[in-house]
């Protein structure tokens, strides 16, 4: 018999999905079932084992549900991110990493995959995303973090502190940031801002993401033209780049790493839906 006044799972994920998608929440049935496994502390996976959910937390998750229905990113509210095979710690002040920007990784891994000590350095960290999953995933790898905001910072120092990666405070466009590093890097990885300033946004990115994690200048460019700059300096010859752009830049952001004379190899990449989502080069040398 159930506990008095308790539901199954699929009566409150129905009920929870039906307040998201009243609010125009675009995948209610999703993230009902992220906040109902969140408040019972068990994996997603494991929710179609739980029989009954008792009335304290059927309060629970209504209360977070209702903070999602006022388009509260569902990261902010379980306070973590997936991000290929790490969790990251985020919440206000921080960019959520997204799912597109694991193909990027994926690639960088791939580039560095024959290296045993290869230095890589991510520039605009952001919580780590980018630094923490490439530590983890190539032990070898010596990686560094430049990321200049000073909300951002403590959620990129927490998630990288189980890890080697050093945290840079600075400008990453700046030739004043790592100038150590120029001319020894591997591979430069980055998702920069760069959405075009007036593009229509989701609440969730609008009144939640940081700005400067993701607006840069009208043509959504400003970033990525000074990106491209330092990361020819901080190549060695051979080494490689990644920097992940706005789905209307498939072709501007390769031309960009044309026009620099700088690379060959250019090549653009789609995400997961098909986008023009990140491009790519090799450092010729001087
Ligand atoms: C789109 S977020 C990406 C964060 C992370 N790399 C990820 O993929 O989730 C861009 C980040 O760049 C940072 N940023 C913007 N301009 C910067 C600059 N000139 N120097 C360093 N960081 C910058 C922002 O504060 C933000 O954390």
């Amino acid at each position: 018999m159930s506990p008095i006044g308790s539901k199954t799972v699929r009566q409150v994920t129905d009920e929870i999905a039906h307040v998201l998608s009243a609010a125009d929440v675009p995948s209610p049935v999703a993230d009902a079932r992220e906040l109902i496994a969140f408040v019972l502390k068990i994996p997603k996976n494991r929710l179609a084992l739980v029989t009954w959910i008792t009335v304290d937390l059927e309060a629970k998750i209504r209360m977070l549900a209702d903070r999602r229905a006022q388009r509260i990113p569902l990261q902010y509210l379980t306070g973590s991110a997936p991000f290929r095979y790490v969790e990251l710690a985020v919440g206000p002040g921080v960019f959520v990493p997204r799912p597109e920007t694991e193909l990027l990784v994926g690639w960088g891994l791939d580039a560095i995959a024959g290296q045993s000590r290869p230095l890589v350095v991510d520039l605009c960290a952001g919580s780590g995303a980018i630094a923490v999953a490439v530590a983890t995933e190539h032990p070898g790898a010596v990686v560094v973090a430049v990321e200049r905001s000073a909300d951002a910072l403590p959620w990129l120092r927490r998630n990288a502190a189980a890890t080697s990666v050093r945290i840079v405070e600075g400008d990453a466009v700046s030739p004043a940031t790592v100038p150590d590093l120029d001319g020894h890097v591997d591979a430069v990885l980055s998702n920069p801002p760069y959405v075009p300033l007036g593009t229509p946004v989701s609440p969730e990115v609008a009144d939640h993401d940081p700005p400067a994690a993701v607006f840069a200048d009208h043509d959504g460019l400003g970033v990525i033209r000074g990106l491209v700059t330092r990361a020819a300096a901080l190549l060695k010859p051979g080494g490689v780049v990644a920097i992940e752009h706005d789905d209307t830049h498939g072709s501007a952001v390769p031309d960009l790493l044309r026009a620099s004379g700088a690379f060959t190899e250019v090549a653009d990449h789609d995400d997961l839906t098909g986008r023009p989502r990140f491009a790519t080069a090799r450092r010729l040398a001087d």
